[in-house]
């Protein structure tokens, strides 16, 4: 059943790229001149003077010969508007006008889709109702106070904010009269069921007198509300009332504001996370593009991943008492195992962004963006000013709150630099704080069960050989190999397979896939071995290649190749290269074994010996094969 639905699926996606031409598509973002065979343009992934960004209408890929960024239409749109393939996917399925298979899909997943849609139309049809309704009599209040609070009426707009009437069953009514059961509305989170004391089941609006502001994925599709309380509400009312979870809403999988600021963040190379709907709005009536608001949860590592999509850096604006909380800071956790720098700023007189800069002006706001420290910093601040430095036991405290954040930082330049930093404000020996940090660190690494790599008595010794070379890049810079040119012999080896269908055939039976050690390689090779064994048409599949990372090494791969006097022979030296390098992934598996059954008192096998002792022979033994002609031309 899969193999079928996965062939939909291939076809539908086949459909797509057919109908699509990547030179439009692309054009509609760069400018881009005819100059030979291919379109040339100012790259939009990096700053440049001169064009050395790439489309070939042939090949039906983009590379950049300045930053190396390539892939096919799908990536580009991906990697240009953040989106998974599946969204680019969709927008491209929309442009060409071909529409969504729902046959590709199991009958409940299929039922998942169409209600999501289903309710997607009915919040897109309520965020139209509460708007309307802020615009008549009814809204006057709240559109009073919009005012008050500085919000132009362009921003109101733009947010899309709404009222919603003082009834029980404005919004029931409404939509009801456009045909939405109260069964939807209650998927869709705009009425509570409840049942009375007869037993039947009656509906009432959610939100009631209230400012609503319309909650929207990072495409735009409308998913939930916010709604906040009005003056001469009921004093026991909740401030905010917000959308339940439900079948499109889901708080820790969604940023508000993420569909305005995905340019602006992109724009300033990091995010500002901040916890209030009216703080996005206010900074964006400011100028501030790239603020985003957590909807009033802990971070969580999707709403990382959605922010990673854009930057790589994130600035958190929370107002001081939230700041601290510990809650917040292990939600910060939680963004930098995910692989953003993250940075807090402090805002003046505890203030949230809206506050500050309606308070004290955008300027200020800015400076304290910009003055925003890291997480370490932060950490150390805080403990500073909690604990009393004067005392012993004060500085032991504020040390042992600060140790495993230092001992958790990667760099040790970044760890020396603010361990002395700390140790002088403290006025602490840098020595004792040092070894306390050294203490933690190994504590650490014991804790995940990684110890030095290397270490134990099976480590061959290092001469000045290929393989010390290799073993020394692995584990030192953790380069797999690329030192030894083995990357590079791997790219060219896929550009050279990609121009002949028979070359493909050849690699696949002297290395196969599993014989490339990048994984992006591993991928790019099984699709043109598959290409290869179809027959090799157009080279057209190879290039549908969903996987990011694949698309991107193939279109390296071929943007790149340059033809080779002789191609038998560069042939043969590729494969050699290739060869060698998997020979050292399996030395370093032997040894791995050997340490593993040392560890556990165990003895090892002599084959184990033996294939250790030949791979390491041959290895040694025949070095680096002979250059081929052009092999290190780009
Ligand atoms: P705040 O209380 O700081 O509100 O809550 P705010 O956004 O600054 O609103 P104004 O400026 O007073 O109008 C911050 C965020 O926490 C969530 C909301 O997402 C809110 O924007 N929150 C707060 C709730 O979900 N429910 C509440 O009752 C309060
Ligand atoms: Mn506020």
């Amino acid at each position: 059943m899969t193999a079928t639905r996965a062939q939909f699926r291939e076809a539908f996606i086949e459909e797509v790229r057919a109908a699509t031409d990547i030179v439009e598509v692309i054009g509609e973002h760069v400018a881009l001149k005819r100059r030979g065979r291919d379109w040339w343009g100012l790259c939009p992934f990096h700053v440049e003077k001169t064009p050395s960004f790439s489309v070939s209408a042939e090949k039906q890929m983009f590379y950049c010969f300045g930053c190396q960024t390539g892939g096919n239409v799908f990536t580009f749109l991906m990697k240009k508007e953040g989106l998974e393939f599946g969204e680019a996917l969709r927008l491209l399925a929309d442009r060409a006008g071909i529409p969504l298979p729902k046959a590709d899909l199991d009958p409940e997943a299929r039922r998942r889709q169409e209600q999501r849609e289903q309710l997607t139309r009915l919040l897109e049809a309520a965020v139209e109702f509460y708007v309307k309704q802020l615009e008549q009599a009814g809204g006057r209040q709240a559109r009073a106070y919009l005012a008050r609070r500085g919000l132009e009426p362009e921003t109101v707009a733009r947010f899309r904010l709404g009222y919603a009437p003082d009834a029980w069953d404005g919004c029931l009514e409404a939509l009801g009269r456009r045909g939405w059961s109260p069964e939807m509305l209650a998927q869709a989170g705009l009425v509570v069921e409840t049942t009375d004391a007869r037993g039947e089941r009656r509906y009432y609006d959610r939100f009631r007198h209230r400012l609503m502001f319309p909650i929207f994925d990072l495409t735009g599709r409308p998913i939930g509300f916010g709604g906040r309380v009005l003056e001469g509400a009921e004093p026991e009312q909740p401030k905010y009332v917000n959308s339940p979870e439900g079948p499109v809403f889901s708080k820790g999988r969604n940023l508000y504001g993420l569909n305005w600021a995905r340019d602006g963040i992109r724009r300033a190379g990091h995010a500002v996370i901040t916890e209030g709907y009216t703080d996005v709005i206010t900074a964006h009536q400011a100028g501030f593009t790239h603020l985003v608001a957590s909807l009033g949860t802990a971070l969580t590592t999707q709403q990382a991943r959605l922010l990673l999509r854009y930057c790589r850096e994130v600035v958190t604006a929370f107002d001081a008492d939230t700041a601290g909380q510990e809650a917040t800071l292990r939600g910060l956790e939680v963004l930098k195992q995910t692989g953003l720098r993250v940075r807090v700023a402090m805002l003046p007189d505890g203030k949230d962004p809206d506050d500050c800069i309606r308070s004290f002006g955008p300027d200020a706001f800015g400076r304290a963006l910009e003055n925003a420290v890291p997480l370490v910093e932060y950490r150390f601040r805080r403990a500073m000013e909690r604990q009393d430095t004067s005392t012993v036991q004060g500085k032991v405290r504020v040390a042992g709150e600060v140790v495993p954040v230092l001992a958790g930082l990667e760099s040790a330049v970044e760890r020396e630099e603010y361990l002395k930093r700390f140790a002088r404000e403290l006025g602490v020996d840098p020595e004792a704080l040092r070894t306390e940090v050294e203490k933690a660190r190994r504590g650490q690494a014991r804790g995940q069960g990684r110890g030095r790599p290397g270490a134990g008595r099976w480590k061959i010794p290092a001469g000045t050989d290929k393989l010390a070379v290799y073993r020394h890049n692995k584990e030192e810079k953790g380069n797999d190999g690329k030192k030894l040119g083995v990357y590079r012999a791997e790219q060219q080896l896929l550009g050279l397979m990609a121009t002949d269908p028979g070359v493909a055939r050849r690699v696949a039976e002297a290395v196969g896939a599993d014989g490339f050690s990048d994984p992006a390689h591993r991928k790019v090779a099984a699709a043109l071995f598959a290409w290869a064994n179809a027959g090799g048409a157009e080279g057209v599949r190879p290039a549908l290649l969903e996987d990011d990372e694949a698309a991107q090494a193939l279109a390296r791969a071929t943007f790149s190749f340059v033809e080779p006097p002789d191609r038998d022979r560069l042939l043969e030296d590729l494969l050699a290269r290739v060869e060698a390098a998997r020979r050292y992934k399996r030395i370093e598996e032997l040894e791995g074994m050997m340490r593993e059954r040392e560890r556990r008192g165990e003895p090892v096998p002599s084959e184990l010996l033996r294939e250790l002792a030949d791979l390491v022979r041959s290895a040694k033994g025949r070095g680096q094969p002979a250059r081929g002609p052009g092999a290190e031309k780009r």
